[in-house]
């Protein structure tokens, strides 16, 4: 299904009212549920662990959509299947198995992602087409929300043409608002990733506020 999927972060929501949030940003039109996962050291921030992943499980009527910004990603692939993620991305930079990865994140029951950082080609991924369920093109240099998005629509267009008919998801992470999404849209991705412009004004709980925000994107 490639029509246009809005994947809030909850990296840019109420770090104390997870649940509210999720319920209010799903009640107000998200597709996915993105979680953004960090550890510190493939990237200089740190997030959640499967604990608090699982616990975001039960508020996600959608998609769990899990981004895993950490290295290495292969002792923690259990864990996120067992936390209950649909989809678990890793990032091809993240080691030299990325292959190994995918094929462990498919048998784990998952659906599974690769993330490409914006420095790195979409050849990267040439050769695991056929293990990877979304493609998601970074649009900032991962590890925090609200950065400035980096136009990487020349790199979704090849990674169109290298897909073809296969169903696979071309997803767009950083800085997506109501002026880039046009673009990466246009260009041919299928799911955006927001999380600033839908959470846009902090901790107040206006589901309202959310709703507008996510279709504006
Ligand atoms: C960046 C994360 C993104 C981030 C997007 O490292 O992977 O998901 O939360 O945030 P915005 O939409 O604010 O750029
Ligand atoms: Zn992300």
């Amino acid at each position: 299904d490639r029509t246009l999927k809005i994947a809030p972060s909850i990296l840019s929501a109420d770090f104390a009212n997870f649940g509210q949030e999720i319920q209010a940003i799903e009640a107000q039109g998200a597709d996915w549920v993105h979680v953004d996962v960090m550890d510190g050291h493939f990237v200089p921030n740190l997030t959640f662990g499967p604990a608090a992943v699982k616990a975001f499980r039960p508020h996600v009527k959608t998609v769990m959509d899990v981004h895993l910004m950490i290295a290495p990603v292969d002792p923690y692939i259990e864990a996120y299947a067992d936390a209950g993620a649909d989809v678990l991305t890793a990032h091809v930079e993240a080691g030299p198995h990325i292959h190994r990865t995918l094929q462990a994140i498919r048998g784990a029951g998952m659906k599974a992602g690769v993330a490409l950082n914006p420095g790195t080609p979409a050849e990267a991924v040439a050769h695991l087409l056929d293990l990877t369920d979304l493609v998601c093109v970074m649009t900032v240099n991962p590890g925090f929300g609200g950065q400035k998005f980096i136009d990487m629509t020349a790199k979704i267009r090849s990674l169109c043409d290298m897909i073809g008919d296969r169903p696979i998801h071309i997803e767009i992470d950083g800085g997506v608002d109501p002026t880039t999404a046009p673009l990466v849209a246009a260009a041919g991705a299928d799911v955006l990733v927001a999380g600033s412009a839908v959470f846009r004004g902090g901790s107040v709980h206006t589901a309202e506020v959310y709703g507008d925000n996510i279709r504006k994107i």
